[in-house]
């Protein structure tokens, strides 16, 4: 989503932003826009729909750049995406440039008000409001107690970055609940709203407080809380660096990534196991692992699912409830505080805003909380009492794929090595543990390499044709197929439904028609698939269309279906995580016949930091 970078110092910054742009392009976004103090009176700015690359091209003819300055990626929430509604905005003087990440809530108000006032409104943002209401506070205050009033009047979580032509020498940084960091470095500071942006440029950084107001001059930083008070933040090294990932010959980052599945869980595994204080770094004693009564997951979308999928594993090893929540849906609910249980948000970002939330209402009751995330710099991390840091390595497409794969791994792991504290498992069971998920990443990949030819060939064409799809799984196959009906919607745009197979007779059997698919995912408990052979008889009594993910050995399914996908056995709690590479290879196959812009599929983001 939004992304925003800024400079001062004694460079041209045009150059440094357009590339910090592009190295938070993998996010998502819709409109590009920048501004600096030039020559003129007022802000020089340009701003496009599309690329940053369009952007770049714009500035290269206009020749704009300057010694501060400031960018932006927009992703749509208020207002179409148009060079109007692009950032920066503006004053009506132009003399206030304001880039911002967030939303700003109940600006229309301020907006009314401030038209009354004779300010005029150029676009449909919300946050155009910042720079108007900062214009007509700088009328009565000094900056600082402008700044301060401008804060007091702003609803919602936002992070934005001002240019005031009053002030050339500095930018000045606004953050509350969006992330904010500054890089600092000699005779030039940097400030991005994801230090990749500046990664290599200094390692030297200081990650902005909640609700702070920071002045940011080449050579100084000065951090004030929203009452004026100064604050003291050490800066800290990070020794990560941004990888230009390539797609090293493949067609998308989608498929490089399906096929760095195995690497990603092997390497997440490994890294895990040489943890030298597990519970020490996830926030917790030996003591509170061993007493644990509950374990709760919080996550969005693919993460969700990921946790769903886990619930089977937490609750067959560690033998204790584990419940799922939906983030968005989390902070909305009655909150039951819980003697020995944790909450574990897991998200690849690390910066979702509904995760981060639910992770700020839980902390505040005093319940332990756990980032599993595939980004160690993210908020999460830094917000979480503690953590686990996935190997996947970055995930570029939008459509989470080894994310999601690892996040399987992961939490099933994580609930073997909290079986293990209780004393419920042994040491060498937790290394069988280990080397099924091995076995089970072994089989993501080669499943591919069996099928490869004949989904390409024979089964994408034929199934591309279809214009809606009926998921069914059952036990720990029905949260894989939300996660394949998700995949296959949002990146190919086919209508898909995923229902629990037991479910298919109270209702949705009556959707059953030669025009619908029915996808079906089978288990590797003996009594559940039963019960799966017979849905499968009920929709094929109805001359329903039948493809499905069986097991070795499972003739009677095998036999029902129309087409079939067969993998090898594996640990029957690890079904999902085998089944992966198929479903998401099949579905990658559609959607590239349908000629979709398969990385970057329409109207999503790749972190969604807005609620
Ligand atoms: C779908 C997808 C999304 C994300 C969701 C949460 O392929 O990627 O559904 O899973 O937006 O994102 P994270 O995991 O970054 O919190």
């Amino acid at each position: 989503m939004c992304g925003i970078v800024g400079y001062v110092g004694n460079k041209k910054c045009r150059g440094f932003i357009i590339d910090g742009l592009k190295r938070l392009e993998y996010r998502g976004y819709d409109s590009a826009g920048f501004s600096c103090f030039a020559q003129s009176d007022y802000l020089e700015s340009v701003k496009e729909v599309g690329s940053v690359k369009k952007l770049e091209q714009s500035l290269e003819k206009k020749s704009c750049d300057g010694f501060c300055g400031i960018g932006h990626t927009r992703w749509a929430t208020h207002g179409v995406a148009s060079q109007a509604n692009a950032h920066p905005h503006f004053d009506c003087n132009r003399k206030i440039a304001v880039v911002h990440n967030g939303i700003i809530e109940g600006f229309e108000k301020i907006r009314n008000e401030l038209i009354k006032l004779g300010h005029n409104f150029v676009s449909q943002t919300d946050t155009e409001v910042v720079p108007h209401l900062f214009e007509e506070l700088l009328k009565e205050f000094e900056l600082k107690d402008a700044l301060k009033e401008l804060v007091k009047k702003l609803d919602g979580a936002y992070s934005f970055v001002i240019l005031n032509k009053d002030y050339e020498d500095r930018l000045i940084l606004v953050r509350k609940k969006s992330p904010l960091v500054v890089g600092l470095s000699e005779e030039e500071n940097f400030v991005a709203s994801d230090f990749l942006a500046f990664s290599d440029k200094t390692q030297n950084v200081v990650f902005l407080p909640d609700e702070s107001i920071t002045v940011l001059r080449k050579d100084k930083i000065e951090i004030f809380d929203f009452s004026g008070n100064k604050l003291n933040v050490e800066a800290q090294k990070i020794d990560h660096k941004f990888n230009d990932v390539s797609k090293q010959g493949f067609e998308h980052y989608m498929l490089k990534e399906i096929y760095e599945q195995k690497q990603a869980i092997n390497k997440t595994i490994s890294f895990f196991s040489l943890i030298e204080n597990l519970w020490g770094q996830l926030g917790l004693t030996t003591e509170q692992v061993k007493k644990l009564k509950k374990i709760n997951l919080i996550a969005a979308g693919t993460s969700w699912h990921a946790c769903r999928i886990a619930q089977f594993f937490i609750e067959k090893y560690c033998k204790i409830p584990a419940q799922i929540y939906l983030a968005s849906e989390f902070r909305y609910m009655p909150f039951f505080r819980q003697d020995d249980s944790i909450f574990i948000f897991v998200s690849q970002s690390g910066e979702t805003a509904d995760s981060l939330e639910a992770l700020r209402l839980v902390k505040s009751f005093g319940v332990p909380t756990i980032a599993l995330t595939n980004v160690v710099s993210s908020t999460m991390v830094r917000e979480a009492d503690g953590y686990l840091h996935m190997q996947a390595g970055p995930e570029i497409s939008v459509a989470s794929t080894k994310a999601f794969s690892t996040q399987l791994a992961s939490l099933f792991w994580l609930s073997n090595k909290i079986a293990e504290q209780k004393s419920l498992m042994t040491d060498v069971e937790m290394k069988k543990a280990e080397n099924d998920l091995f076995i089970a990443a072994e089989i993501l990949e080669s499943s591919i390499e069996n099928y490869k030819v004949k989904i390409t060939g024979q089964l994408a064409p034929f199934y591309s044709k279809y214009e809606k799809f009926i998921f069914l799984g059952r036990h720990i196959s029905y949260p894989f197929s939300m996660e394949a009906a998700l995949k296959l919607k949002e990146i190919s745009y086919i209508f898909a439904q995923c229902y629990p197979a037991g479910e298919l007779k109270h209702g949705p059997i009556a959707l059953i028609d030669e025009k619908t698919p029915i996808v079906l995912f089978s288990v590797l408990d003996e009594l559940i698939y039963q019960k799966i052979v017979s849905n499968a008889q009920e929709v094929k009594a109805r001359n329903g269309h039948l493809l499905v993910f069986a097991f070795e050995g499972q003739e009677e399914l095998i036999n029902l279906a129309d087409n079939c996908f067969i993998l090898p056995r594996v640990n029957p709690m690890l079904v999902p995580l085998a089944m992966t590479g198929l479903m998401q290879f099949f579905v990658y196959q559609i959607t590239k016949l349908l000629g979709c812009p398969i990385d970057k599929p329409r109207n999503l983001a790749k972190s969604v930091t807005v609620e």
